[in-house]
């Protein structure tokens, strides 16, 4: 996470540019046509060198591609990953499963520093589910050893960075050591106003439903309200992400075509996006490629687009007897 506490953008433009273009020429070139060398193309040359280094020195050329694509006005407000394959990941290599854990922390800061870095809102990670029990006790244990061995690595420069870490998820189920550190790590980051980082841990969506539910079935008892209704609102404020917009991409790794259980209610409209890439080969250079596949999504809510909205009612409803719902 270094490189981004070094990340400073300077309100002039001009210097901002000039200084990237020494540092990073190479990499520019790769980013900017060769027709922007006339007087007038050197300021659509400075535009484009802003827009693709002001957040994000690309890495290689595979970066520096999908970032030109990106429009950065409109990246998602929340990302959800479901981060899967370290498994497998490490038989391929024919390494024990705990080594594919521990490249996976490795993608998990990259990506968590490239969408800090792109000003993204909000990046929720599922890190543990409550059916990760289930899996034989060596592995839970590295799992719980290597959360607290990443909190106590990278706590200082997830708040240097201004992130402000949440979890989600029965953390009071979690063990002692574990449930100390991430509190440790809300408490100290809760006033930043960076991304905010959401892990969810020893998190089920069926059991955040439940808990929501007796939550505001507690509330009634206590309040003697006879009289109490539940609507969307109400069932949102009752759960663990209460407060956080719903994920409008979701990720998933790895090639797998579910949603395993992770924020079942908050993905009603999110944007799906699934690689068969591993957790641990998921670069910054792929979650721009799902960003850019993202955005040539059109996100409908069960309405119309423009186009369909301009056609009389008629004729629309005979087109789109097959249409989705979406
Ligand atoms: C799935 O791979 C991954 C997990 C069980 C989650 C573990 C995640 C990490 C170690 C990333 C760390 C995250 C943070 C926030 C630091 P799998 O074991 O199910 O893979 P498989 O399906 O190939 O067996």
């Amino acid at each position: 996470m270094s490189a981004l506490s070094s990340t400073t953008i300077s309100s002039n433009r001009q210097s901002v540019t000039h200084r990237k273009l020494r540092l990073h020429a190479p990499v520019l070139a790769l980013l900017v046509p060769p027709a922007c060398v006339s007087f007038s193309g050197c300021l659509s040359f400075e535009r484009t060198l802003v827009k693709a280094t002001e957040l994000l020195k690309p890495a290689n050329a595979e970066e520096a591609a999908s970032l030109d694509k990106i429009d950065l006005k409109r990246i998602p407000q929340h990302v959800a990953v479901i981060m899967d394959g370290n498994g497998r990941w490490a038989q391929r290599r024919h390494l024990p499963r705990i080594a594919g854990h521990r490249a996976g922390v490795k993608a998990a800061r990259e990506i968590i520093e490239t969408c800090a870095r792109l000003k993204l809102s909000y990046l929720t990670l599922y890190a543990f589910s409550l059916e990760n029990w289930r899996r034989p006790q060596a592995e839970v244990d590295f799992l719980m050893r290597l959360l607290r061995e990443y909190l106590k690595r990278e706590l200082p420069t997830i708040h240097k960075n201004n992130i402000r870490l949440l979890v989600i998820g029965r953390s009071e189920q979690l063990p002692e050591g574990v449930r100390k550190d991430i509190e440790h790590g809300m408490r100290l980051t809760a006033r930043n106003t960076g991304m905010k980082l959401v892990v969810a841990l020893n998190y089920g969506g069926r059991a955040e439903l439940v808990d929501a539910f007796n939550a505001m079935l507690e509330q009634v008892r206590s309040n003697g309200l006879s009289a109490f209704m539940a609507d969307e609102q109400t069932v949102s404020e009752h759960l663990y992400t209460a407060g956080l917009p719903d994920p409008d991409l979701l990720i998933r790794t790895s090639g797998e075509m579910r949603v395993s259980n992770f924020l079942l209610w908050q993905i009603a409209y999110a944007e799906i996006y699934v690689t068969e890439t591993l957790w641990p080969d998921f670069s910054p250079a792929r979650l721009l490629e799902a960003l850019v596949d993202y955005q040539k999504r059109e996100r409908r809510y069960g309405g119309l687009n423009a186009a369909q909205e301009s056609v009389p009612a008629a004729k629309s409803a005979k087109r789109s007897r097959w249409a989705g719902r979406g």
